[in-house]
């Protein structure tokens, strides 16, 4: 995901400098090149071997080492570096970056460095909440540094409040939102249903079906790493939903409905994955639950088609994308959906064929529009993602 991508990390002297070891690890594992600057007081608390050993790379500390790889070494690094995280970033080195003050390897990079910079404040919330450290942090942030807001908690100094560092799979996703992916979506408005619908029967029990959310949680995050204004509304899942998307939970199918009709005029694309219960029981009958009836015979009804309701009212300048679940007559089945709900796009599957449909991390789709079809191979429900918004995108 990160080949060819070069990341900086800038290390600085807080307890929380170990947790950057596993970042460091993660950027690796994604293929990122990795190279780490730390400040003279941050190897108080990791040696820069743990980071040489996870990233084959001089870590960085001296700005007068002649033992380098680099000719300039701050200057070459920052030219060569795709996004710049400084984390944890003490009270000090904020002080210094939002002042101007290189006197070190990693703010006389930092200097230099004209890629975009992430800024993750660790501290003690005294000093977190001192204002000369905000108005710094103000400074910084006018300078179009990010800001990445400390999380709650225990802190080292075992004090509660705000100061920690995010956990490194936090950090990770700011990277990744940065880097990972070209902009091509950036200033699109994209909606994205997910997940079951739970419908009651009565207070303990509900009808519901086996998706787990995966494959919309994978559009969500997709358009979002393009740089899309992601609203995404989702059934219960068990997974997170992808940070720096708008989460609208809901339960039922008339939950989604009305979070749908509410939403779908502010979207330019709409892509609803949703397993929608497609019935829900007419009447909740406590009493023959209660009683433990072998036949509880109780009346269903179908859920509104919240797709084919808003489809009636697509403007022309929207994208509408559904799903289609198929076990047989795949492409005819979806076909009259098209038409049926006045969509522009199904992405259909067949649920017989081995790693397609619910659960799984892969899927086997074929992308219907009214003019073409397009069969792609079994690939993750991540790749699926991209190809779907390549198609949609080549249509807008
Ligand atoms: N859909 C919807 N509201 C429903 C049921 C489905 O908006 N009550 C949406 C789904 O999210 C999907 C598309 O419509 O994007 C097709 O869903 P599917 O269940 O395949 O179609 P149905 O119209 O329910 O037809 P059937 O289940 O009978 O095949």
């Amino acid at each position: 995901m990160l080949n060819g991508k070069t990341v900086v990390l800038g290390v600085t002297g807080s307890i929380a400098a170990y947790k950057i070891a596993n970042l460091a690890s993660m950027l690796i594992k994604l293929h990122a090149d990795v190279h780490v600057i730390m400040t003279q007081n941050a190897t108080n608390f990791i040696h820069p071997t743990a980071f040489e050993t996870l990233t084959n790379h001089k870590c960085l500390v001296d700005t007068f080492d002649r033992n380098f790889q680099f000719h300039v070494a701050h200057v070459n690094l920052a030219a060569q570096a795709d996004v710049m995280l400084i984390a944890p970033a003490s009270a000090n080195v904020i002080g210094k970056l939002a002042n101007g003050i290189a006197d070190d390897m990693l703010t006389t990079t930092a200097m230099a460095c004209r890629a975009p910079m992430l800024i993750a404040p660790a501290m003690n919330t005294n000093m977190y909440e001192n204002p000369i450290l905000q108005d710094n942090l103000k400074k910084l942030k006018a300078y179009g540094k990010e800001i990445i807001e400390p999380a709650s908690g225990m802190l080292a100094c075992r004090d509660i409040g705000k100061g920690k560092m995010p956990e490194p799979e936090v950090l990770l996703q700011y990277i990744l939102r940065t880097i990972a992916m070209d902009k091509d979506m950036a200033g699109r408005r994209v909606l994205v249903t997910a997940g079951p619908t739970q419908e009651a029967l009565d207070p303990v029990r509900y009808i519901t079906n086996h998706s787990t959310g995966k494959m919309g949680y994978a559009i969500a995050e997709n358009a979002m790493l393009r740089g899309a204004e992601v609203t995404l509304i989702s059934g219960p899942c068990a997974m997170e939903p992808p940070m720096f998307t708008r989460v609208i939970p809901v339960v039922s199918a008339e939950d989604m409905y009305q979070a749908v009709v509410s939403e779908y005029e502010n979207a330019d694309i709409v892509v609803m994955t949703a397993a929608v219960a497609d019935y829900r029981p007419a009447t909740v009958s406590t009493e023959k639950i209660k009683k433990k009836d072998d036949d509880l015979s109780i009346p269903l009804m179908r859920t509104k088609d919240i797709l084919g309701t808003i489809g009636t009212g697509k403007r022309p300048d929207q994208f509408f994308c559904g799903f289609s679940m198929e076990t047989q007559n795949m492409i005819e089945n979806s076909r009259a959906k098209i038409v049926k709900k006045n969509l522009d796009m199904i992405v259909a599957n067949n649920v017989k064929v081995e790693g397609a449909g619910f659960a799984g991390d892969t899927n086997v789709i074929t992308i219907i529009t009214p003019e073409a079809e397009k069969e792609l191979p079994i690939m993750t429900k991540k790749e699926a993602a991209g190809i779907i918004f390549d198609e949609i995108l080549a249509r807008m």
